[in-house]
């Protein structure tokens, strides 16, 4: 897999050398082209200016996508490349650990998380009610165009607002569903049961990540308060540049899904450990102007490698899988006419402007959908609403395109 995403990468490059790189505002010229392929080859330490390089050209490249002579990259492929090369500064170990224990999950708030959206759905059924049904049926669909149904394992399942569950248990002789909050997993089985007594169900609890109780001892380690904020601040983000973890096995061995689903969880999965991390180095002064600027840069990296060893993780561990996300956040407001309005301000939780932005060279997208979640409105004390864009793709390995048609 990463072997057809450097491949990938290093033609896009050749391409670029010899086309683009002379026209004017190019992002760079073909020489730095040439020495970011070296530098891919050969391995080379990752710092922050290579890893912001290469991803501005998975994002020209995507935006080039489809015209004549110009080879397939994307985003996805330059994270899945650069994940070769060492990082820079740092000699932290990341060892996969999947299992839960109560302090970490206390720490990374993950119960006022689950709360937070069932809150939510709670108080805005309406609008849940469309992105609701699109995730539904595009998750039906592709349980109907399988040949075989005898596993299916469904991540984050948390209480299953967006999972057609009841017909999955119809359909498939088993099905496993994972999450790292075990209050969710309970009451989720609980009502699939009273739907479906018959069904074989499994619930695991389960980091998907691989990464949080090591990464929580590590920020805890490393924010010690007789340095200054400076130099921890410095520490941490190079120790979270240095993620290397890579996917992970997130079934047992032997076991294989027939259908795995990902549904608005990819989104889910980073940004946890930032927010605890900095609410610990604010305690040591405030991360604002150039420092807040450096912080985010280094999260964002961190972020992007965890989503794309997500991707890798869920099409290793499924025959087919269906990977649903939020993509960008519009954030709305009341206009004076009391009609909510995107303000124009977006978040984008996947750093693209597109899921397809994500999705390497190792992969066939075999469907495509998007559709807008009104996920909250504005609040009574002014702050923003939410429009959320989400997209849903059916991927399958390169090796595997004659699994679904
Ligand atoms: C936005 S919710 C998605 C809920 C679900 N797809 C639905 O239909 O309602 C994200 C879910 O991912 C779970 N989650 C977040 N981080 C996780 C992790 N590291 N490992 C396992 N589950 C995680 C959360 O507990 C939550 O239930």
């Amino acid at each position: 897999v990463q072997e057809i995403s450097h491949t990938a990468v290093e033609r896009a490059l050749a391409w670029y050398a010899a086309t683009l790189a002379h026209a004017p505002g190019a992002p760079f010229d073909a020489r730095r082209a040439e020495e970011l392929s070296h530098a891919l080859a050969e391995g080379a330490p990752c710092d922050a200016g290579l890893f912001d390089q290469l991803l501005t050209f998975g994002r020209l490249m995507h935006r080039l996508a489809g015209k004549p002579g110009v080879p397939p990259c994307n985003v996805g492929d330059v994270i899945v490349a650069s994940s070769r090369l060492p990082p820079i500064g740092a000699d932290h170990r990341w060892e996969r650990d999947t299992a839960v224990d109560a302090a970490t999950f206390a720490k990374l708030g993950f119960a006022s998380t689950s709360r937070g959206i069932a809150d939510a759905q709670h108080n805005n059924r309406e609008g849940w009610r469309s992105h609701t049904e699109r995730c539904r049926s595009f998750i039906d669909a592709a349980a109907d165009s399988l040949p075989g149904r005898q596993l299916a394992v469904i991540l984050g399942v948390g209480r299953a607002f967006d999972l057609p569950l009841a017909t999955l248990a119809q359909c498939f002789d088993h099905l496993i569903l994972i999450d790292v909050d075990s209050e969710s997993l309970a009451l989720t089985e609980e009502a699939l049961l009273r739907t479906s007594p018959r069904a074989l169900i499994e619930t695991r609890v389960m980091d998907l990540t691989g990464i949080n109780r090591t990464m929580v001892a590590t920020i805890d380690r490393l924010v010690d308060p007789s340095k200054d904020r400076a130099t921890i601040q410095k520490q941490v983000e190079n120790y979270v540049r240095s993620y290397r973890v890579g996917p992970g096995q997130l079934l047992n061995e032997g076991e294989h899904a027939d259908l795995l689903v990902s549904s608005c969880v990819a989104s889910q999965l980073a940004w946890p450990q930032r927010a605890y991390a900095l609410a610990h180095l604010e305690k040591l002064g405030p991360v604002v102007g150039e420092a807040e600027r450096s912080w985010s840069r280094a999260w964002f990296e961190f972020e992007l490698r965890v989503q794309q060893d997500h991707i890798r993780a869920c099409t290793d561990a499924g025959q087919v899988t269906v990977l649903i996300s939020d993509v960008t956040n519009r954030l709305t407001a009341l206009d004076e006419s009391g009609i909510e309005r995107a303000t124009g301000q977006k978040v984008f939780t996947l750093g693209v402007d597109s899921l397809l932005e994500r999705v390497p060279q190792s992969l066939r997208v075999a469907r495509h959908g998007s559709w807008i979640w009104t996920r909250h409105g504005p609040g009574p004390g002014g702050e923003p609403g939410s429009w959320m864009e989400v997209e849903a793709v059916l991927l399958s390995g390169i090796d595997r395109r004659d699994v679904v048609s």
